[in-house]
Order: C-alpha cells, then structure tokens, then sequence
C-alpha cells in the first residue's frame, strides 16, 4: 500500500513545480518581446554608420577613440594596412587625419620604432566605428569629465 501513496505525492508535487514554472516564464521578457516563436523571426532593421565631423567625445583618458567615418573600404591584412593610407606618420598630413598615437609605435618593452608597433597592427581590435542603433538595454553609463 506504501507504494502508490509516494507516486501520489510525487505526482501532486510535479505539477506544483511546472505550475510555478510556468508563471516563472510568463513573467520573463526576452528581447524578442511576445513575437511567437513558432513564427519566423522579425525583420532585422538595416543600421546606418554614424559619420561625425570632428570625431566622438572620449569617455576617459587613454580610450582608444571610437572611428568617426566608414571603413568597410579599409583592408587590413599581414602585409597591408589601408589605415596606415591616411594615419601614419608619413601620410597623415598629405590627408589631413590624425597620426596614429605614439604609443602605438612602442614594442613592449617600450622601444620606440619608427613604424606602428605589431601590436597596434590590427586597429579595428581596439578602435571602432558607430551605428545609430538604440541600445538594447538601458544604458546609464556617464563618461569622466
Ligand atoms: C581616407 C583617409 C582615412 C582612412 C583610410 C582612415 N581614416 Fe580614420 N580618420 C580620417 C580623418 C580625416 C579623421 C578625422 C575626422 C574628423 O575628426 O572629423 C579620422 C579619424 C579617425 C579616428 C578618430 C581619432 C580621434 O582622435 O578621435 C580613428 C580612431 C580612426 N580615424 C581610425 C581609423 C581606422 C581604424 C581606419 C582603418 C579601418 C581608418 N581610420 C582609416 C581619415 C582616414
Ligand atoms: C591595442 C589597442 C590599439 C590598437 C591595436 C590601435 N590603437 Fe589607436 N589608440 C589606442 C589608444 C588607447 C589610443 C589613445 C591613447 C593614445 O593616443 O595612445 C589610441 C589613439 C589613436 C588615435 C588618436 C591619436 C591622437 O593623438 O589623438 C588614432 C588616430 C589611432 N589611435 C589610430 C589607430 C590606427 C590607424 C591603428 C591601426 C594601425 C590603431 N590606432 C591601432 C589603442 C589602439
């Protein structure tokens, strides 16, 4: 007799436990919103690239500056740099463009090269471009002064 009454309870419980989970899930909002999941997915909205003259306020000291212009154009590759074409100590005031920063032409140990430094090869790992996309969770971030 012992047996079906454990499985009763087992079974009572179980349902208390999906039931709880259940309003659990309901209450969860993903970032898909209420769009049904069997439906296809929504329509991702095409981004604009944000061009600013005079280039973006930087939040603190030593940020590596956020790009100010398109570069989809630009190839970085082992041997060429399209960057370099306009950032580099030779090019940049030809095209009127910022030189890279000097710490970009220090190794590691701090030897100052006359070339941008391996380690600031591949520009795109630190510097990036922005898109007029709305944050997808809110954003209380203040810069330093
Ligand atoms: C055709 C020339 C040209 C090329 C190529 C180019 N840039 Fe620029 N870049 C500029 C000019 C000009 C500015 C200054 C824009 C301004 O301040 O209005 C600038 C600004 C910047 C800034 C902002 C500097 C600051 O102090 O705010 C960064 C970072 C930057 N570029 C990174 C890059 C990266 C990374 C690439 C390659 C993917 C690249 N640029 C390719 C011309 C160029
Ligand atoms: C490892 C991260 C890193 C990489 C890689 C890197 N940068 Fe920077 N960059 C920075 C930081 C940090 C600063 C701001 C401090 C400074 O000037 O050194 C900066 C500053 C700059 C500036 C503004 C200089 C000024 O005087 O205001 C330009 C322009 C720039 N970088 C372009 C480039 C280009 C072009 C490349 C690729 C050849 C590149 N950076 C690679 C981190 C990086």
């Amino acid at each position: 007799m012992k047996k079906p009454f454990t499985a009763a309870i087992v079974a009572t419980s179980l349902l208390f436990a999906m039931g709880t989970m259940a309003t659990a899930a309901e209450k969860l909002a993903s970032l898909r919103g209420t769009h049904d999941i069997e439906g296809s997915s929504l329509k991702v909205s095409k981004k604009k690239l944000i061009s600013q003259e005079g280039g973006f306020e930087r939040s603190y000291k030593k940020q590596p500056p956020l790009i100010p212009h398109k570069i989809e154009k630009y190839r970085i590759t082992l041997k060429n740099n399209g960057c370099l074409k306009c950032h580099s100590k030779k090019n940049h005031k030809k095209e009127k463009a910022p030189m890279v920063g000097e710490s970009h032409f220090l190794t590691r140990d701090g030897k100052k090269l006359d070339h941008v430094s391996t380690r600031r090869w591949f520009c795109n790992q630190c510097h990036a471009p922005q898109l007029n996309a709305k944050p997808l969770v809110e954003n209380e971030f203040v810069g330093l002064k």
